[in-house]
């Protein structure tokens, strides 16, 4: 079987949920204290044996590029400041993985994106993790979908329970279970109304996808919101019960959301070595003060 190598992080949605923190920024760097949100998604593909990677990004994301490449200016002012610890943390980010780089002109929407990553794919698997859901775990989240289709090979969708109350902002699994926390998707809705879910099981931003998943997307139709959506496609694969949801274990954040953005913040400053303790005694104290 083909080891999964290759993943896709599309980035190129117009992050309208955060304005005007986004109107020139692009959301997924906005940062989880000192590291970019995409910083930590490249990560964790990288700890799940991610060697090549390609970014969908738009017109307005030239940050993100600059992110991954290096910064000769400012390597040269740390050298002659003698901050070569920096520099050697700044060369991490760019030594990291083999990226690269293609521009969704325009926002039609995550299947759309996705589409861009044909010529890439190369007709072999892929994983895709959304440029603004980061996963906090002992094993990284990727990896532990890469195990699964090790054993079950076909598209496997990463999912959670959520509350009924939550589920419309997701796509929900119609499906039934195949063995501890793996299940077999028969159909899926996108955002459906709470009475209208087929289920509570939410895919949450991370895919692993095979090569038949550009032939349904040519097929797709523009769907909720006038979007190609990337769930619209994957339904059509549902028919080969090669669809599986896997229940992955960790902590995931939705940074593109505000409230999912200072949990983020907030529980990563308390996981720090350098500010967890300091931090969690400010938060005792203006809580009490309350
Ligand atoms: P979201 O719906 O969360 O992103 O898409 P958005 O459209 O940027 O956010 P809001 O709702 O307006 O605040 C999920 C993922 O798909 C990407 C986004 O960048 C995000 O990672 N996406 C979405 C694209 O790359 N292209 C698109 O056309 C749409």
């Amino acid at each position: 079987m083909k080891k999964i190598t290759k993943a896709v992080i599309p980035a190129a949605g117009l992050g309208t949920r955060f304005l005007p923190a986004t109107k020139a920024m692009p959301k997924e760097m906005l940062p989880i204290i000192d590291i970019p949100t995409i910083q930590y998604i490249v990560e964790e593909a990288v700890q799940s044996g991610i060697t090549d990677l390609l970014i969908i990004t738009s017109r307005s994301k030239k940050a993100i590029e600059d992110h991954f490449d290096i910064n000769v200016e400012l390597e040269c002012a740390l050298t002659k400041s003698g901050k070569t610890q920096v520099i050697s943390e700044l060369r991490k980010i760019s030594d990291m993985v083999n990226v690269q780089f293609i521009r969704q002109q325009e926002q039609k929407g995550l299947g759309h994106a996705v589409y861009h990553a044909k010529t890439f794919a190369a007709g072999e698997p892929f994983a895709v993790l959304l440029g603004d859901d980061v996963v906090h775990s002992e094993v990284p989240c990727l990896k532990q979908m890469i195990d699964v289709y090790e054993k079950h090979p076909g598209t496997i969708l990463g999912v959670q329970t959520v509350s009924y109350d939550n589920i419309s902002k997701y796509g929900a699994l119609d499906c039934s279970k195949v063995e501890d926390r793996v299940y077999r998707v028969k159909d899926m809705v996108e955002k459906p109304k709470k009475e209208e879910a087929p289920s509570n099981i939410a895919v949450l931003g991370r895919y692993i996808l095979e090569p038949e998943i550009f032939d349904a997307l040519e097929k797709t139709k523009p769907g909720a919101g006038g979007e190609i959506q990337l769930t619209d496609a994957i339904k059509m694969l549902c028919e080969s019960g090669k669809v599986y949801g896997y229940d992955f274990i960790g902590r995931r954040y939705d940074v593109g959301d505000k409230f999912g953005y200072l949990q983020a913040m907030v529980e990563y400053a308390l996981r720090r070595d350098d500010l967890g303790d300091v931090f969690s005694e400010y938060l005792k104290e203006i809580i009490s003060s309350l």
